[in-house]
């Protein structure tokens, strides 16, 4: 029996959006990296990636405290050949290293049919579909891959020592919705486990074993033991492919030397490998995308298994998400949202997150909802933070007026 959901609260992206770009901005990001990486995040929140949404803001800032990710680092470029190119994200949001390592990968395929960055010393950069809409964004196909931290045995290992890393891919369609493959060789991806745990929910027992090897649907207990990989051998070697393409050619860790996100007490120096491939280097374009289409209608409409009412193209789920969500506004479990908001203390912040129950929301229209509370006593934040160059930003009070929706369904 599945354990019930804990109840949620509804926040829209713009919200979302102003919160993050704020709490980072006074954390030391500048204004136009705190854009690019609130967008990342939201934009999984809006997808229904909720594991690597804004809720990963504690733990960012965790690590920006401790000085073991540079807030104020942006990644540099060095272009290896016509159609090669290296970023590295001097330790600082892997979010920007993979924007520009992606936005050069672009460039180079425009001009030369495909581009190939390999991105060093870089950090998480949470969900790899956002990366994968960029290159769609532009017209562009993409492989996406990136290593992580220890979280998987290889196949017949027992400790954990490749990551639970993301690989992903993409190309655009013409009327119907484009290809988006995004996902860990696990059974389930971490932040899956990290999430209930937020939640105080359980997991299903086939996502990991516990520290001493056995079967367990604590997602704490999960935490300390290892993530199961997707079929086996397979995923184990999926998880390797990461790590040789991330991880071995680009300078940056691997083998099982990648750094938690959520270990606050050394750099993770993850590696990032993204190619951008031009759709029409074979076919014109307007075929291709007739035949992308084609192909979505043929999988879509294939025959479909007892119980199955319908049938999604890889990454078409989250994007109707993302068209509810937009609507309804993410959905937030309250513990989440005060965890978010103590951040937004921390550092004197007004943008705070704010929920939208659909019977306050009426009343609170017009007017501000939430009040500045300065915590003047905290130095050891302030001392960091603010010398961003929002600092000087008069702060903003939020006024939500939208109507939304409290669906989950689309
Ligand atoms: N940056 C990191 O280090 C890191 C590590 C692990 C995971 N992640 C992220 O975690 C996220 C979750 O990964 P996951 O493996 O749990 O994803 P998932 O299992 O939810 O989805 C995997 C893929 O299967 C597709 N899919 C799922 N259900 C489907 C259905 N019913 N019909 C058709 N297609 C379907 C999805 O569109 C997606 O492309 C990803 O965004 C990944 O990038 C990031």
């Amino acid at each position: 029996m599945e354990a019930p959901e804990a109840p949620k609260k509804r926040v829209s992206a713009a919200n979302a959006k102003k919160y993050v770009e704020g709490v980072l901005a006074r954390n030391g990001v500048s204004m136009t990296n705190a854009a690019i990486i609130a967008d990342c995040l939201v934009q999984a929140d809006l997808r229904g990636v909720d594991t690597h949404g804004i809720n990963r803001i504690p733990s960012y800032m965790a690590r920006v405290r401790e000085k073991v990710l540079d807030a104020a680092a942006s990644p540099t470029l060095n272009q290896i050949t016509p159609v090669v190119a290296q970023v590295d994200g001097h330790n600082g949001f892997g979010f920007l290293a993979a924007h520009l390592g992606m936005s050069t990968a672009i460039e180079m395929a425009r001009d030369f049919g495909i581009g190939m960055v390999s991105v060093k010393h870089s950090n998480h950069f949470g969900m790899s579909a956002w990366i994968v809409q960029q290159a769609i964004d532009s017209g562009m196909m993409s492989l996406v891959f990136t290593n992580s931290s220890p979280a998987l045995p290889v196949w017949g290992g027992r400790s954990k020592l490749m990551g639970v890393s993301p690989i992903a891919c993409g190309a655009p369609a013409g009327k119907e919705k484009p290809f988006v493959l995004d996902m860990a060789p696990s059974v389930a991806a971490r932040g899956k486990i990290y999430k209930a745990k937020r939640r105080g929910e359980k997991i299903p027992k086939d996502w990991a074993l516990d520290a001493q090897g056995r079967q367990t649907d604590d997602p704490a207990a999960a935490l300390e033991g290892v993530m199961l990989p997707m079929g086996g051998p397979k995923g184990s070697a999926l998880s390797i492919m990461m790590d040789v393409f991330s991880g071995v050619i680009s300078g940056s860790a691997f083998a099982g030397h990648v750094t938690n996100p959520y270990d606050p007490s050394r750099p993770a120096d993850v590696g990032h490998f993204l190619i951008a491939i031009k759709p029409d280097l074979f076919v014109s374009l307007e075929d291709f995308k007739q035949r992308m289409d084609y192909l979505y209608q043929r999988v879509v409409g294939s025959d479909k298994m007892a119980g199955i009412d319908r049938i999604y193209f890889p990454g078409e789920i989250e994007q109707l998400t993302q068209e509810e969500r937009l609507q309804s506004g993410i959905p937030y479990v309250e513990a989440e949202i005060d965890a978010l908001n103590k951040e937004a203390e921390m550092v004197e912040l007004l943008r705070r997150v704010h929920t939208l129950p659909r019977d306050q929301q009426r009343q609170e229209s017009g007017r501000s909802s939430y009040a500045l509370r300065t915590r003047s006593n905290n130095h050891s934040v302030k001392e960091r933070v603010g010398r961003s160059d929002s600092a000087e930003n008069p702060a903003e009070k939020i006024a939500p007026s939208e109507d939304m929706e409290q669906s989950d369904s689309f």
